[in-house]
């Protein structure tokens, strides 16, 4: 069998996604282990489940280093002696240093609760509410030092219902959320997404994609 990417996941606080990847990499066939949860905050309350399932955890505190060339540089040490292949962000409020990004380059994912390149930030689900758009969604790619751009590796769409609030539409597109990002880390760690001209190409793809239409046609 091929050797499993390590993975760390970078969190900074609930850590839902960090905890639909941990889930998924417990089946037989998932192509990636999560060997390292790393944290920004002591106070992130995912590291308690990581704990929990028995993952090495680790805290490097932001406000303790004096720049962000510090701070990236000991993360970088950190994932280099736990010998990780793979990042994955779930929710880490930090931005990386164009040298981390570089060094890392298609080797670090992320998941965004838009769909890209709509609505990069903060904010999404009340933006996407105010705009009238009807389908709505989520977004795995490739880390740039631009935020919330790079690569895309996978999307889910989600529809925006009549009444929806922010809270209400968030709620489903973080369901969405965690089955599009361990679907999308399935792809990267087995080598089928791989990076083109700044574009994912996913080998072996042969699915009718399915189709939302929303309002729906009945
Ligand atoms: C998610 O909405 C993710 O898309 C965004 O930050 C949020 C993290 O939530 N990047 P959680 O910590 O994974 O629950």
């Amino acid at each position: 069998m091929i050797r499993r990417k390590r993975v760390a996941i970078l969190i900074s606080g609930r850590g839902s996604n960090m905890k639909a990847l941990v889930e998924a990499s417990h089946a037989p066939d998932y192509p990636a282990e999560i060997a390292l949860v790393l944290s920004n905050r002591t106070s992130a309350a995912g590291l308690a489940f990581a704990e929990a399932a028995g993952i090495a955890t680790c805290v490097i505190d932001h406000k303790a280093h004096s720049s962000r060339e510090s701070f990236d540089a000991a993360i970088d040490a950190k994932l280099r002696s736990t010998r990780i292949d793979l990042i994955a962000l779930a929710g880490f409020m930090r931005i990386m240093t164009a040298g981390f990004v570089e060094a890392w380059k298609d080797r670090m994912i992320n998941i965004h609760p838009s769909l890209l390149p709509s609505y990069k930030g903060l904010h999404t689900h009340e933006r996407a509410l105010a705009d009238g758009v009807k389908i709505h969604g989520c977004t795995s790619h490739f880390v740039r030092h631009e935020v919330d751009a790079g690569p895309i590796i996978a999307q889910a769409a989600v529809p925006v219902l009549e009444g929806d609030t922010p809270e209400s539409l968030s709620a489903r597109v973080l369901l969405a959320e965690h089955q599009l990002y361990p679907h999308a880390l399935r792809l990267v760690a087995s080598g089928r997404a791989q990076v083109n001209d700044e574009r994912v190409v996913i080998s072996g793809q042969s699915n009718e994609p399915a189709r939302l239409i929303n309002p729906p046609l009945t």
